[in-house]
């Protein structure tokens, strides 16, 4: 039997939606071009434009999210669905609902106590917070929040420095380490170019880094007495381009927790990934922000859960904006979801409350999709669950 430390919030699905039509409106709008326009006014026009910025002409971005209209929902009808349970099992765990808050770096330019508040609104509803390498709140003061935790980790070019940060993540009781794979380089962002804005240049987004002892004792004097050195020294280490699969099974090596690699889009890549002894992969292309022009995410999960054939979890990011998408990347063969800028948005829009009310709309509305699609578990979802779109067949 798994653990089941966390719980929904009981205000979720189908009574969170009649306490709104009652009256008990959330933090933050509920639409989400109102939410966008809300959190927009709240942010500083660079830092908007790095949150929901892409790379390049931004075609990747646009594509992820028409991608999930090529799979229209096929509802079924007079099923028991009175008793729902969203709840999977992943990792020796399980988790209240198929969603994790996705690893989204230095979130000091979207909210003043960057990662806190995100982190406390997972812990309110018991998923997991995934917190970035690049965060502007180090790994053991995340930890404190209390919520279910997994630490992401951008391979740098020392190995050390690797082996450091999952020490310390394993140390915080993070219970599982994302490797993303897509960001050797970073993207081609035009909206960033164009100011130009890139906050770990003015030393945001290096915590943990900064308070890392292998990063500190590699500098003349600590990042508190001289940052732009320790800044520099950051710019020449963060990441290596030359790296190979060689190296990610070198970093299989240097931790027990699971480990899961994102980014994985090819089914070659997948399997390889596997081999290295890779406990899950994220089919993921960082939510459209580094290669212009390339697959729709939800269009490579199908050919990688094929390519995987249950050998291990496959999890899904890039695009999950409403209830009916994660319906569809399920149905599709994902275990579980990530979510990236809608979040963001929410903590903009309104702090922690904005993330958690944000995040229980999200989930009220795939409950609510799932129980008049005819689904009552997760489990229960496969391909047959959609269609697909005229405009596919053609
Ligand atoms: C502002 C921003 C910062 C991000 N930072 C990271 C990061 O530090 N590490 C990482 O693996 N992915 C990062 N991502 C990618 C997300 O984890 C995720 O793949 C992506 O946001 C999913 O697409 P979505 O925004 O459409 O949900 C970032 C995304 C955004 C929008």
């Amino acid at each position: 039997m798994l653990e089941t430390t966390h719980m929904l919030p009981t205000n979720f699905g189908s009574p969170r939606q009649m306490a709104i039509y009652q009256g008990a409106r959330p933090s933050v709008p509920i639409g989400l071009a109102a939410l966008e326009q809300k959190a927009r006014e709240s942010l500083d026009p660079a830092a908007w434009d790095y949150v929901m910025g892409s790379a390049g002409g931004e075609r990747t971005a646009a594509a992820n999210l028409a991608a999930f209209d090529r799979f229209p929902i096929v509802p079924r009808m007079q099923r028991d669905v009175g008793t729902r349970d969203l709840s999977i099992d992943l990792f020796d765990a399980r988790l209240p609902a198929p969603l994790l808050l996705g690893p989204v770096g230095v979130q000091s330019i979207v909210h003043p106590e960057g990662e806190l508040p995100s982190a406390r609104a997972a812990a309110a509803i018991g998923v997991p917070f995934v917190l970035s390498t690049v965060s502007s709140r180090p790994i053991e003061e995340i930890a404190t929040v209390g919520a279910p935790r997994w630490f992401q980790l951008y391979p740098s070019r020392v190995a050390e420095l690797n082996a450091s940060l999952m020490q310390r993540a394993a140390a915080a009781g993070y219970s599982a380490i994302v490797v993303t794979l897509d960001t050797r380089l970073m993207g081609w962002r035009d909206r960033d170019l164009e100011r130009p804005f890139l906050p770990f240049l003015r030393a945001e987004g290096l915590a943990n880094y900064f308070t890392d002892p292998v990063f500190r004792a590699a500098l003349a004097a600590p990042p508190e007495r001289d940052p732009a050195a320790a800044v520099r020294h950051w710019a020449g280490l963060y990441s290596n381009p030359a790296a190979t699969w060689d190296d990610i099974c070198a970093l299989r090596d240097s931790t027990r927790l699971p480990l899961v690699l994102k980014g994985v889009l090819h089914p070659d890549d997948a399997r390889r990934a596997v081999d290295c002894g890779a406990d899950g992969v994220i089919v993921s292309n960082h939510g459209g922000r580094q290669v212009d022009g390339a697959i729709a995410a939800l269009d490579a999960l199908p050919v990688v859960v094929e390519a995987l054939a249950g050998r291990v979890p496959v999890l899904f990011d890039s695009g999950i904006r409403r209830g009916a998408d994660i319906l569809k990347a399920l149905a599709l063969g994902a275990t579980a979801v990530l979510i990236g800028r809608l979040y963001c948005l929410g903590l903009a829009a309104g702090g922690e409350a904005g993330v958690r009310d944000t995040v229980l709309n999200l989930l009220s509305d795939f409950d609510v999709t799932m129980a008049l699609s005819g689904y009552s578990r997760c489990a229960q979802l496969d391909r047959s669950a959609l269609g697909l779109a005229a405009s596919a067949r053609a």
